[in-house]
């Protein structure tokens, strides 16, 4: 502006007084350098500061993905690039379906770099994508990757088939999942035990086959209590006394004796009996393993410093001892233990119903109890008390899916607008919101393609 008026007011009969040619054109072009030096500079200072803000955003976005997941350097740039939209759209945006094309991109490059000769069909005869990516094996992971390459390469499989569940198509998922729950080297030496253990439970969920249930959850299990040597099992899967516990180990029992009391149901009845009572006493050995860690920390006596392998959040574990003790009532009353199963639900009832306002794990929970509650006690002929659970199950909190933290809130809306606009978009909407109306931030699955990369 300054520069500017300063020309404008010069008189137009102006002339600089002669001089030797090439002082004089140092001189005019310094000159005019002087003048315009406040809007190059204004300029300048912008520049900069889209520069600064353009790379500290892609920087956090990039510090995230990290943190979500560890992504060694040997991958090159084009890879991270690659790797950080993918587990910021998966994990940030939670829309698995979007991260898909960029895991699957990722798997393909890295299978190229280690053999640039490779030769595989991308897209299927019928013009689809292939979404068979080409696989490294675990002798080459082994030999000749670092182990933090191999780690992180586990890792995106897993993600990549977890997405692909996520866009409905099983058999692929079903396929990855069991190419690495299968392989002895990657499942025992090289994947991070409770990840691979988390493939099992996945794994276990999504098959139909009955005996692929138990044998993922038998073979996790095994595994984990391999890995920590002060896991103790009896070969009932039932925790001992002095055993060591981790969150996987629970959760991966916790699923065995639900394979159990699932399966029983399409048994005859007195096997069915013995496929309870399995699932019965390993849910209450997990119970006991349970207690015994929430008595110790409430008293004081231990602290989340002697549990490493799990979190001792004393609501937390309030939730799981809840979650354990619905499913020992529902065995109760499929036994035909009607009293019993009754008195553990209202345990439940009891012990948790003034959380659901503050914890969002509680309503699920006391939902399912409350909703057994009134037809156990509709059967056995209670109408009040079953118009009683009725009007509690009524009342309960429903938390939205999203309570996040401040961080994750940043995160994601950084996240929104830089795949929405770009790195600038940041500064673009916060300088548009300053003149105009608040915009709203459009979700991926207006802008973006799912599968175009
Ligand atoms: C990285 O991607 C850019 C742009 O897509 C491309 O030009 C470049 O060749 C790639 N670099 C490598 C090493 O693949
Ligand atoms: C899909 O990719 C896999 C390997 O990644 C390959 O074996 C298969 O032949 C491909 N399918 C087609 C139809 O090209
Ligand atoms: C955990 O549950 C017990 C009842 O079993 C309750 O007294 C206690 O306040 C709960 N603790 C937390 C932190 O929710």
């Amino acid at each position: 502006m300054f520069g500017r008026a300063r020309l404008i007011s010069r008189p137009a009969n102006f002339r600089p007084l002669r001089q030797p040619q090439i002082v004089n054109r140092r001189y005019a072009s310094s000159a005019a350098l002087q003048r315009w030096a406040p809007i190059l500079n204004v300029i300048t200072a912008a520049y900069a500061g889209g520069l600064i803000i353009c790379s500290a955003s892609l920087f956090l976005l990039y510090r995230d993905a990290v943190d979500r997941q560890n992504i060694p350097f040997e991958i090159g740039v084009n890879n991270t690039v690659t790797a950080v939209k993918a587990i910021g759209k998966d994990d940030v945006l939670e829309s698995p379906r979007y991260a898909v094309k960029h895991y699957r991109r990722l798997l393909i490059e890295l299978a190229k770099k280690d053999d640039p000769d490779l030769e595989f069909g991308e897209t299927l005869p019928d013009g689809l994508r292939n979404y068979t990516v080409p696989l490294l094996s675990s002798d080459v992971l082994l030999q000749k990757k670092s182990k933090a390459f191999a780690n992180f390469y586990v890792d995106i499989v897993l993600r990549y088939a977890r997405a692909l569940l996520a866009k409905g198509l099983l058999r692929n998922a079903l396929a990855l999942f069991k190419g690495i729950a299968d392989d002895d080297e990657i499942f025992n030496y090289i994947g991070d035990p409770e990840k691979m253990s988390q493939c099992c439970r996945t794994l276990s969920r999504v098959t139909d086959d009955p005996a692929e249930q138990f044998k993922y959850l038998e073979r996790s299990i095994a595994m984990l209590s391999n890995t920590f040597q002060s896991v103790r099992i009896d070969q009932d899967f039932l925790l001992q006394d002095d055993s060591q516990l981790t969150d996987e180990l629970l959760l991966s029992l916790n699923a065995l004796a639900f394979c159990h009391a699932k399966y029983a149901s399409t048994l005859s009845r007195k096997q069915q009996k013995q496929e309870l009572n399995k699932a019965l006493n390993i849910y209450l050995a997990n119970l006991k393993a349970l207690t015994t860690v929430k008595d110790r920390i409430v008293s004081g006596e231990r602290s989340q410093a002697s549990y490493p392998l799990i979190n001792c959040d004393v609501e937390g574990l309030n939730m799981s001892l809840a979650e354990i003790k619905a499913h020992i009532s529902e065995i109760l009353w499929a036994t035909n233990h009607k009293e019993s199963a009754i008195a553990w639900s209202e345990e439940i009832v009891h012990d948790i119903y003034f959380e659901h306002s503050r914890n969002a794990r509680a309503s699920p929970i006391l939902d399912g109890v409350l909703g057994n509650l009134q037809l156990m006690y509709t059967k056995t002929k209670r109408p009040e008390e079953s118009e009683r659970c009725e009007a509690l199950r009524k009342d309960l909190n429903v938390f939205d899916k999203g309570q996040r933290s401040w961080y994750d809130n940043l995160i994601r809306r950084f996240t929104r607008i830089i795949y929405h606009k770009g790195p600038l978009g940041v500064i673009e909407k916060a300088l548009k919101e300053r003149v105009g109306p608040v915009q709203p931030l459009p979700d991926i699955e207006s802008y973006e393609d799912e599968d175009e990369e």
